[in-house]
C-alpha cells in the first residue's frame, strides 16, 4: 500500500491543513535528516508550525551521543503528557538515534504513555506507514519499528530549513568503533551515496541560488569505500568545487586517521571549497588514543595539521576534545594541553566523557571524579581563549 498517497489523498479533503511540528537535537546529519523527513510530511499535505499546542503532529527527532542529549528529550516528552491530555487526538511520535537503542523503547512503552510511535535511524522509510496507521486507529498502542532495514541511503529529500545556507549527506554510519561512541550502533555501518546523485543534489542548489553547501558525513574521508568501483573523498571533492554556481562548499566530519594530503591539495586548490577543517583530536595522550581505538597518534595528527597550514595560508583548523575518557590521568591531559598549544585550534568544542551503555569504555575502569573533569575542562576553555586572545592581537 502507498501509505504516503494515501495520507495525501485523506489530508487535501481538510481545510486548512493538518500541522506539523518537527524538532531535531544533536549532529547536522541528524538535523537534516529531520529536515529530509519534514520534506516529505509537507508533501503529504501537513503544514509547518513551530506552535507545539496547536500541532496535529508532533515528532522529536533524537540524539544519544551523551546523556545530557538523552535526558533533555525524556524531559520534553515527559511534558507532552499535558498536551494530549488536552488533545488525545494529537499524534506524537520520537525518531532518531536515541530509540534506536532497545532500552529506550522500553522506558517510552512503559513510562511516556503519551508518545505514539517510534522509528529508529533505518526507517525512515516506514514512517507514512506508522503514521497511517495512528491516523486511523485510535486504540493502537505503542507502534515502533527500530529494524536494521539495509537501505542503501537512497530516500534522501533535499528539503532545506534555509535559503542560503544548505547541507546534503553524502553518507550514513560509521565503521570505526571509537570506543566511546554509540554512533555505530545506532546508525550503523558506513554506506555512501552515489557522487551522481550528490553532484545533482549540489546543482539543484546551486540552481536555487544556496550560498554554502555542506557536505555532511560522520567520516568524509572514507566516503566511497562502499560504492562499486569505490570513489575517493578527494574526487567528490573536486567535482563538487567544479558544479557552476556561486557557492563555497564545507564539509564535516573528518577522521584524523583517514585524511590524506590530497584532500588537503583538494581543498588549496579550489577557491569554492572553505578554507577551514574540523578534524576532531578526542585526546592529546596516545595512550588515551589508543584505549579510544582512535588510530592515529599525536605525531600523526600534528603532521596533517602541519600540512594543512603549509598548503593551505590562512587555513583555520577546529576540533573535538573529550576530557575524563576512562582512566585518563593528570599527565594525559597534560599532552592534550600541549597539543591544544601546539595546533592553535580556530575552535575547540569540549565534552566531558558520557558513558554510553553497549560501547567498550562503558566497561573501562573510570576512577577520576566530576569535579576533577570539571577542572580540567575549565582549565583547557582558558587555555584556548588565550590563544584566541593572541591570535586577535597579533590580527590586529
Ligand atoms: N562522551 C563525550 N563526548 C562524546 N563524543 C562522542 N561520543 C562521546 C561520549 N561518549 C564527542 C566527540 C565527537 C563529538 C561529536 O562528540 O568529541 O567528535
Ligand atoms: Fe548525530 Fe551521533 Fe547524536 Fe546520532 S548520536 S544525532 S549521529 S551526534
Amino acid at each position: 500500500m502507498d501509505y504516503a498517497g494515501t495520507i495525501k489523498q485523506i489530508l487535501t479533503k481538510l481545510s486548512p491543513p493538518p500541522t506539523v511540528y518537527l524538532h531535531s537535537f544533536g549532529c547536522r546529519q541528524n538535523v537534516s535528516d529531520g529536515n529530509s523527513l519534514l520534506g516529505k510530511i509537507l508533501d503529504m499535505g501537513f503544514a509547518e508550525t513551530d506552535d507545539i499546542n496547536t500541532a496535529a503532529l508532533i515528532i522529536y527527532n533524537t540524539c544519544a551521543v551523551r546523556e545530557s542529549a538523552e535526558k533533555k528529550v525524556l524531559g520534553i516528552i515527559g511534558e507532552l503528557k499535558h498536551i494530549k491530555e488536552n488533545n488525545p487526538d494529537v499524534i506524537i511520535a520520537v525518531c532518531g538515534c536515541m530509540v534506536q537503542q532497545p532500552q529506550i523503547i522500553e522506558l517510552i512503552k512503559n513510562s511516556y504513555r503519551q508518545v505514539d510511535f517510534c522509528f529508529g535511524t533505518f526507517a525512515y522509510d516506514k514512517f507514512p506507514e506508522l503514521l497511517y496507521n495512528a491516523l486511523t486507529d485510535r486504540n493502537l498502542r505503542f507502534q515502533y519499528d527500530i529494524t536494521e532495514y539495509k537501505n542503501e541511503y537512497s530516500n534522501f529529500n533535499l528539503h532545506q530549513e534555509d535559503n542560503e545556507r544548505a547541507e546534503i549527506p553524502i553518507m550514513q554510519g560509521c565503521n570505526n568503533f571509537c570506543t566511546y561512541c554509540i554512533v555505530p550502533y545506532v546508525r550503523g555501518r558506513e554506506r555512501s551515496r552515489p557522487i551522481g546523485d550528490i553532484l545533482a543534489d549540489i546543482k539543484t542548489l546551486a540552481d536555487k541560488g544556496y550560498k554554502e553547501i555542506t557536505l555532511l558525513g560522520q567520516n568524509v574521508n572514507s566516503y566511497g569505500n562502499t560504492l562499486k568501483p569505490p570513489v575517493p573523498f578527494s574526487k567528490l571533492l573536486k567535482r563538487a568545487a567544479e558544479v557552476e554556481g556561486d557557492f563555497i562548499l564545507r564539509f564535516i566530519s573528518s577522521h584524523p586517521k583517514d585524511m590524506r594530503k590530497d584532500v588537503i591539495d583538494v581543498i588549496a586548490d579550489s577557491p569554492k571549497i572553505c578554507k577551514e577543517i574540523h578534524l576532531p583530536l578526542q585526546s592529546g595522550s596516545n595512550r588515551i588514543l589508543e584505549l579510544m581505538n582512535r588510530h592515529y597518534s599525536r605525531e600523526m595528527y600534528m603532521e596533517i595539521v602541519k600540512y594543512a597550514k603549509k598548503r593551505i595560508p590562512g587555513c583555520k583548523i577546529s576540533t573535538d576534545i573529550i576530557i575524563g575518557f576512562p582512566g585518563e590521568t593528570e599527565y594525559d591531559f597534560e599532552q592534550t594541553i600541549d597539543i591544544v598549544k601546539e595546533a592553535e585550534f580556530s575552535h575547540l568544542f569540549t565534552f566531558i566523557y558520557s558513558k554510553r551503555k553497549g560501547t567498550k569504555a562503558a566497561l573501562m575502569e573510570d576512577k577520576t571524579t566530576d569535579l576533577q573533569k570539571r577542572i580540567r575542562m575549565t582549565e583547557l576553555i582558558s587555555v584556548q581563549r588565550k590563544i584566541a586572545e593572541r591570535r586577535e592581537n597579533e590580527i590586529k
